[in-house]
């Protein structure tokens, strides 16, 4: 799918400032880094990398604002390869803050890559793609991606479920009128648009789908950060960073057509004025699930 299209898409994050949705970004990785115990990757994908002989290659597939690619090549030598594409270029920072070895470019994963990366990586990253896979649609992208793997490479894969959607029960304590309506308008949104509701609990097996093998997931719940030395600012800094979520999510859905209920922005000022109301000091809980498998060295 062209750039030209996304306002016809079913991704609804794209709708808004660039910039907000790049800083957005930002703030989240920090916050799903804390959940994953700061493991950029699986930890047996760690030392396999650091136990091969050639410095790494590793694409990220819809890298929005880069910051995972960024903060994997402070950990990797810098003759480390990083390459990032994404269908939308406009979250990506000026190539002048990038370390040198981290090269962006457009990709739509849905798309056939272009020659030159195919067979070239040893790790493939994607992370938050559930808002634009489409029902029936997840193994061929998991396929894609394989294609980018050499054999023996590892395809990587993150997801959460931000709302009472795709498998996931994600719940705010005490409830709130608020999230219920932002649940159930993301609900008729991806109905409406034919998303993927089976992930990510789905993520696993569309990977051993398509021939991986060594094939594992990890859940991670959110909540449990606040028992650890960064429970103290935790409410509130995951209330902030779903506040910066809820209502961009809110009026793309309105951008893009609208759903019962929510099809004007009065109807998000709505949602959202209840929403300053209520979250205050409430706690989200939601999980991330990171599934991963490797390409087998002969297909
Ligand atoms: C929620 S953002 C996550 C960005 C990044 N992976 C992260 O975790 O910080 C989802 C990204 O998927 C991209 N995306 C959605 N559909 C896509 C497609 N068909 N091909 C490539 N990128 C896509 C969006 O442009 C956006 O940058």
């Amino acid at each position: 799918m062209a750039a030209e299209s996304i306002p016809e898409s079913m991704y609804m994050l794209n709708s808004g400032s660039s910039q907000v949705e790049h800083d957005r970004l930002n703030v989240q990785h920090h916050l799903f880094n804390d959940i994953m115990q700061g493991h950029l990757l699986p930890p047996h994908i760690i030392s396999a990398l650091d136990a091969q002989p050639t410095p790494p290659k590793i694409l990220e597939m819809a890298t929005g604002s880069a910051i995972w690619l960024t903060e994997v090549a402070k950990t990797l030598p810098a003759e480390a390869e990083l390459v990032g594409l994404d269908y939308d270029t406009s979250r990506f920072p000026p190539p002048s803050s990038l370390p040198p070895n981290i090269k962006l470019g457009k990709g739509d994963m849905y798309e056939p890559f272009s020659s030159d990366l195919l067979g070239n990586f040893d790790v493939v990253h994607v992370r938050m793609i559930l808002f634009g896979v489409k029902e029936g649609r997840g193994p061929e992208v998991a396929r894609n991606l394989l294609t980018l793997l050499k054999p023996g490479g590892y395809l990587v894969w993150v997801e959460t479920g931000p709302v009472l959607l795709h498998g996931l029960v994600t719940t705010i304590e005490p409830p709130s009128l608020a999230w219920f309506k932002f649940q159930q308008a993301s609900w008729r949104f991806a109905k409406k648009v034919g998303s993927d509701l089976n992930l990510p609990n789905a993520t696993l097996s569309y990977i051993k789908e398509v021939g991986c093998i060594e094939c594992d997931d990890k859940a991670y719940p959110g909540s449990a950060v606040l028992y650890t030395d960064k429970g103290k600012d935790w409410i509130a800094q995951t209330n902030s960073n779903f506040t910066a979520f809820f209502e961009p999510t809110l009026r793309g859905i309105v951008s893009l057509g609208g759903v019962e209920g929510l099809t004007t922005d009065a109807d998000v000022d709505e949602v959202i004025a209840l929403a300053d109301q209520e979250f205050g000091n409430r706690k989200i809980h939601y999980m991330l699930l990171r599934a991963w498998g490797k390409k087998p060295a002969t297909s």
